[in-house]
């Protein structure tokens, strides 16, 4: 039988995700169904053991080592980069929130940036001063012991024969990237031999690493060591994890990293869910289904009701969540689409390894117009008819009403 914390939580994110108009794969959740699910509900990781400063954690059978913040209280962060500047290179959607969080954390942090470039004034908005804490990038590299590399993954290819002479020894280069040393054939950065080369890759876009830093939170993020000259590199990382706005650190190798970051974004967290997206909502259509139906069956269910419920507490809590009709159905056809994803998935996986996927990246993100071009395809996105019935649909939602 469920447990009452568990029971309250589904009847609360029941109430919390319900929409106005009940789904139908969705108001038999209070069923005696869901309860089976409810009671392994909170079924996360295992904590072992806490060691100063490392947890070990039971992933599934797997074991673990997890660090995290309550670790690093301020006062031991203060003191680790007492003697520190640490120098963000490139002030862009990861330079802004680690920066800023950087600062609250009250470290000695200074921005650097072309001179007058977007990035340079949306460092003035955000109270970075030239001359104070904002430099021109050689300067910003030249005042550095901790060199954050935050440009764009290709300028940071372009950038490099200009950059690499001036990190010199002593310093630590830090990448949230493994992207610019793992495919240096490609990339051209090789890095320096005397330098400690470490990584942390918060997993989520730079707003989030600022807000869950704001709520007092902390975004989980990757870790690795690519070079350890000083014998210091890994508890460096880790006390830059923490210090960027981590709340959870996991730690990787920069190959690892990168390959899983390529991969995973165009499959199942951007490229492959837009695809089935696609194709679902155009079967619908083609067969005769309104664009709202269709809308409301391929997305609004999806990211409204269903995909929270996973997010919360896993797949067999959300099926639980259900009806059996649709509980029977998805259970059957998940297996047909494992079987013909997986393997567009080795093809993806494949075209990460050998490189295409980042050749890719770096000629067409080094084009002078890529922005403009990019912002013509999002534009053909946008007018896609899925995404216009969206704004429709979301305009009807309480929040959005007039
Ligand atoms: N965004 C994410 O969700 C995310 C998540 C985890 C890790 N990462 C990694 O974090 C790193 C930074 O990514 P980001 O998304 O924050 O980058 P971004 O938003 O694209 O930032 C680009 C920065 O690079 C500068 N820049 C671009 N071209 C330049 C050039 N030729 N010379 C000098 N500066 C140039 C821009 O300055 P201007 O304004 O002057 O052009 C801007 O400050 C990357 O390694 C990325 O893979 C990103």
């Amino acid at each position: 039988m469920a447990s009452r914390p568990a029971a309250r939580a589904l009847r609360q994110s029941i109430r919390q995700l319900a929409p106005a108009v009940q789904r139908r794969t969705f108001v038999s959740a209070i069923n005696s169904g869901a309860r089976a699910a409810v009671a392994s509900a909170p079924k996360a990781a295992v904590f072992q053991q806490q060691v100063r400063g490392v947890k070990t954690v039971d992933f599934a059978g797997t074991k673990e080592e997890v660090h995290e913040r309550a670790d690093w209280p301020k006062e031991k962060l203060l003191e680790f980069f007492k003697n520190d500047t640490l120098a963000l290179i490139g002030y862009g959607s990861q330079g802004h929130g680690q920066g800023l969080n950087l600062r609250d954390n009250g470290l000695n942090v200074i921005v650097g940036v072309r001179k007058n470039g977007t990035s340079w004034k949306e460092a003035e908005q955000d109270g970075w001063v030239p001359g104070k804490n904002l430099f021109d990038i050689d300067v910003a590299i030249g005042k550095a012991t901790v060199v954050m590399n935050l440009l764009s993954d290709a300028a940071q290819s372009e950038t490099w024969p200009h950059i690499k002479p001036l990190i010199t020894k002593g310093k630590t280069l830090y990448f949230s990237h493994g992207f610019s040393p793992v495919f240096k054939d490609l990339t051209k950065v090789d890095v320096p031999t005397d330098v400690d080369v470490i990584l942390v890759a918060p997993k989520g876009s730079g707003r989030t690493v600022r807000s869950l830093f704001r709520e007092g939170r902390g975004i989980n993020s990757s870790f690795a060591v690519y070079q350890d000259v000083t014998g210091g590199a890994k508890e460096r990382a880790i006390a830059l994890g923490v210090a960027v706005g981590s709340g959870y650190l996991y730690e990787t190798t920069f190959k690892k990293e990168v390959y899983s970051d390529l991969y995973g974004e165009r499959g199942c967290l951007m490229g492959g869910i837009h695809g089935m997206f696609l194709a679902q909502y155009e079967v619908l259509r083609e067969r005769g289904h309104s664009p709202s139906e269709a809308f409301n069956e391929t997305v609004e269910e999806a990211t409204q009701s269903l995909y929270p419920l996973i997010g919360a507490h896993g797949m067999d809590y959300m099926y639980a969540a259900c009806s059996t009709t649709a509980r029977r159905g998805a259970i059957d056809w998940s297996k047909r689409f494992k079987e013909t994803l997986k393997p567009v998935f080795n093809d993806l996986y494949d075209s990460v390894e050998n490189g295409s996927e980042t050749k890719r990246s770096l000629e067409y993100n080094s084009q002078p117009d890529y922005r403009e071009k990019y912002n013509q395809e999002l534009k053909e996105i946008d007018d896609l008819e899925i995404w216009r019935a969206g704004k429709a649909v979301r305009s009807l939602r309480p929040e959005n009403a007039k």
